[in-house]
């Protein structure tokens, strides 16, 4: 795999290319990830659940986010990587900006914010000192106490308008990538072909640009088997073949199903 950068997700998007994106916390998950030619690692703060045991992303700190970017960079010289600002890193512009500034010293080349257009402004401002952003609209685990738990997002009509009104402010704004996480597939496709920016779908439905998934659920180590996640390590028995698995599925299209799609 050549070195990825934002410019080959837009073309892949432009070519109709689908691609896989996975989580890693770890340098050697990430140099099999580089191995199998992942394009994009996404370095979640979802390891607040999987490696930490906790019940949400919340407490999660900006520590552990640079320490387990830094190691994910270690193991891998060729994907994107992608990395998250955790709960309240960036509740203020000037938050945003030092912790951003953060994380990419880590080793990532992309940040992840969850929210809507109140982040626009955020947006605009990191990457006008050329940062990359990628947007996360849908569920947003840092909001679960606000959204009543973990719940489908955009389901009736006014909250799908609101989402794709987010989702062109984000990209007004400045994004590069958005994430959908837990959204009708119908809502999912109509954003993805409103935005010029690549769409990575999770719970999203088939139509989005790439797949993400959490590896600790795509290799069945999460406590609970998600609808949308799917188990690649039980049909194929190794943990190579497994990611090998999921990036052909994805890339083919075979993957999500409408079973794991809402
Ligand atoms: O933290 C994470 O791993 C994520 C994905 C589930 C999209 O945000």
């Amino acid at each position: 795999m050549k070195t990825v950068t934002i410019n080959t997700l837009y073309k892949l998007k432009q070519q109709g290319d689908k691609f896989p994106v996975i989580t890693a916390y770890d340098a050697a998950f990430s140099r099999l990830i580089e191995q199998v030619g992942i394009e994009v690692v996404l370095v979640g703060d979802s390891l607040g659940n999987v490696i930490q045991g906790q019940d949400s992303t919340l407490p999660v700190t900006m520590e552990h986010m640079a320490y387990h970017v830094s190691a994910v960079r270690r193991g891998n010289s060729k994907s994107l990587i992608v990395a998250d600002l955790p709960f309240m890193a960036y509740a203020t512009e000037q938050q945003a900006m030092d912790n951003a500034a953060r994380i990419m010293q880590a080793g990532a080349h992309v940040v992840k914010l969850e929210g809507g257009a109140w982040l626009a402004r955020t947006v605009a401002m990191l990457t006008e000192r050329g940062i990359p952003v990628c947007g996360h609209l849908g569920l947003t685990p840092q909001s679960v106490n606000k959204l009543g738990g973990y719940r489908v997002q955009g389901r009736d009509e006014a909250a799908a308008e609101q989402m794709i009104n987010d989702a062109i402010a984000l990209e007004k704004a400045g994004i590069d990538l958005l994430v959908l996480e837990c959204v009708p597939a119908t809502l999912a496709k109509t954003i993805t072909e409103v935005l010029a920016a690549p769409v990575i779908g999770i719970g999203a439905g088939a139509d989005t640009d790439a797949q993400v998934l959490v590896l600790y659920d795509m290799l069945g180590l999460s406590p609970h088997q998600l609808s949308f996640a799917k188990n690649f390590l039980a049909e194929t028995g190794d943990v190579t073949a497994a990611l090998n698995a999921y990036a052909e599925a994805v890339r083919t299209g075979l993957f999500p199903q409408s079973e794991q799609s809402f």
